[in-house]
C-alpha cells in the first residue's frame, strides 16, 4: 500500500466526548475565533509574518501558556516556544504545534486550531507529568504569503533557514533578515530555534478538504503529506495605448498570461491527482486603457508523486516559453520551491490510529493535499498529523469550520496519544 492510499474506516463504534473535553473544545473554538480577529486587515483575517496582528496572537497564547505553567519564549525566527516539563527537568520533548500566520481572507482554524489544542492538551494534564517534556509551538510562518516560500518557521527549527531565505525580499524590498530585525529579533542567533533531541512531532490541523465530511467521519490520521512545486513566472511584453494599438502588433503580457493559466489548468485536469493553480495575478501598469506590459504570476503544482509533479512543473515551463517566443514577449522563471513528499512516521501514525480508535471513533487513514510545518519536521523526527473534519470541507475561506464534537474528539484521542508514547518510552527506557 503506498503512503498515499487511503484506508476507509475500520471501526464502526461511537462515543459521547466527556463533558470536560467538550468544555474545552468550546473554549478551544471560542479561542480560535478569538484570535481570528487579530488581523493585518479590518474585517477580515489575513495575519502575515511578523505583523502587528501576529504579535497580538503570540502575546495571548504567551499569556495561557503562562498562567498553566509553562515556560514561554519566541524564538529567533518568531516562532511561539512553550514548554512543560516532564517527570524530570531536561527530558527528550514531544512538539505540538502548527502555524500562526493566515493566508489573506482566511478561516479561524486553519493553523492556529493545533496550537491551541496544543495547549489545551497540556491544560488538561492538570499538572501530570509524563516521562518526557511537552514542547508546543507556534510557527511564526507557513503559508510563504509574505516572502513566497512557505515553513520559514518550522525551518528554522530544522536548520534550513539559510542565508538565500534570509535575503529574499518581500513586496515592500524588506528581507526577511529584516523582518526578523524588525520585530525585534536577532537572525544572527537563529540557532537558537534550532530543536534539541525529540521524541517526535504531532500536528492536530483541520482537513481543510471534503473526505472526511463525505464519510461522516470526525478524524483521519495522515498517512502522507504530497509534494508541492512553487515558482514564479514573469510574462514581459510592452505596454501600449489601448486605443491606438492595433491588434497585430501588440506584446501583450497579461493576454499571454492568461493563454498560460488555461493550459496550466487544462493539462492538471488530464493528470489524475495532479493540482495546479495560478492564485494571483499582478499585472503593469494595470490600467484598462493600457495594454499590459508585463504579468507576474504564482505557480502551485502539487501532486503525491514526486516525478509526476516535477514532469507537469517542466511542462509549464515550457509551454510559458513558447506561448512567450509565439506572441514576440519574454518570460521569466523563478523556481521558488520542490518540496518533495513526506511520508508520516509508521510507529506514530499507529499509535494515532489506536489512540482514535481507543476514543471510539472510526479509523481513516489518508493522505494530505495541503502542505503542512509536520513535512518539514519530518527531517528531523517521527511526525505524525491528525486531521480533524473540515464542514463542507471548506478552507483558506472565511466560512472555515469546526464543530465543537470532533474537536472534542480531537482532545480525547490526543490525550490518548500522550498516555500511548509514555507507556511506549517506559518500555523501551
Ligand atoms: O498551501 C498549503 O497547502 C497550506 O495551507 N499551507
Ligand atoms: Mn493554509
Ligand atoms: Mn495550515
Amino acid at each position: 500500500m503506498s503512503p498515499f492510499d487511503s484506508a476507509q474506516g475500520r471501526s464502526t463504534r461511537t462515543r459521547q466526548s466527556t463533558s470536560d473535553e467538550t468544555t474545552h473544545a468550546h473554549r478551544a473554538i471560542a479561542a480560535c475565533r478569538r484570535l481570528a480577529t487579530c488581523s493585518d486587515e479590518p474585517g477580515c483575517t489575513t495575519r502575515l509574518f511578523l505583523s502587528n496582528a501576529a504579535r497580538a496572537v503570540l502575546d495571548e497564547l504567551s499569556e495561557w501558556m503562562t498562567r498553566i505553567g509553562m515556560a514561554v519564549r519566541i524564538d529567533a525566527a518568531g516562532n511561539l516556544r512553550g514548554l512543560y516539563e516532564g517527570t524530570s527537568p531536561g527530558t527528550p520533548r514531544l512538539l505540538i504545534g502548527s502555524h500562526l500566520d493566515t493566508v489573506p481572507h482566511a478561516g479561524a482554524f486553519d493553523g492556529v486550531l493545533g496550537v491551541v489544542l496544543g495547549v489545551t492538551l497540556v491544560e488538561m494534564l492538570g499538572g501530570r507529568r509524563f516521562p518526557f517534556a511537552i514542547e508546543v509551538v507556534g510557527f511564526s510562518e507557513e503559508e510563504g504569503v509574505r516572502f513566497g516560500v512557505p515553513f520559514i518557521g518550522s525551518r528554522a527549527l530544522v536548520g534550513t533557514l539559510d542565508a538565500a531565505l534570509l535575503a529574499r525580499r518581500d513586496a515592500h524590498g524588506s528581507s526577511v533578515a529584516d523582518a526578523l530585525r524588525g520585530f525585534g529579533l536577532d537572525p544572527s542567533r537563529l540557532t537558537d530555534a534550532r530543536v534539541g533531541e525529540a521524541l517526535g512531532y504531532l500536528e492536530i490541523h483541520i482537513e481543510q478538504g471534503p473526505v472526511l465530511d463525505k464519510l461522516g467521519i470526525p478524524l483521519g490520521v495522515v498517512n502522507a503529506i504530497v509534494g508541492q512545486t512553487r515558482a514564479n513566472v514573469v510574462f514581459i511584453g510592452e505596454a501600449a495605448h489601448a486605443g491606438t494599438t492595433p491588434m497585430h502588433v501588440r506584446r501583450d503580457a497579461l493576454a499571454a498570461a492568461a493563454e498560460w493559466i488555461v493550459s496550466i489548468e487544462t493539462s492538471a485536469r488530464r493528470v489524475d491527482g495532479l493540482v495546479a493553480t495560478v492564485g494571483r495575478v499582478e499585472v503593469e501598469p494595470g490600467a484598462g486603457n493600457v495594454v499590459a506590459g508585463r504579468c507576474r504570476l504564482p505557480l502551485d503544482i502539487r501532486h503525491p508523486r514526486d516525478d509526476v509533479r516535477r514532469a507537469a512543473a517542466e511542462s509549464a515551463r515550457r509551454h510559458a516559453v513558447e506561448i512567450a517566443s509565439r506572441r514576440r514577449l519574454t518570460v521569466e522563471w523563478e523556481a521558488v520551491l520542490d518540496q518533495p513528499s513526506v511520508a508520516m512516521d509508521g510507529r506514530f501514525a499507529s499509535m494515532l490510529e489506536r489512540s482514535v480508535e481507543e476514543s471510539g471513533f472510526p479509523i481513516h487513514v489518508m493522505p494530505s493535499g495541503a502542505g503542512h510545518d509536520a513535512m518539514i519536521l519530518a527531517a528531523r523526527m517521527p511526525a505524525a498529523m491528525l486531521f480533524v473534519r473540515s464542514p463542507g470541507g471548506v478552507s483558506h475561506h472565511p466560512a472555515e469550520s469546526v464543530t465543537e464534537a470532533d474537536v472534542a474528539a480531537a482532545l480525547n484521542a490526543g490525550l490518548r496519544f500522550l498516555d500511548a508514547l509514555a507507556a511506549s518510552h517506559r518500555r523501551s527506557s
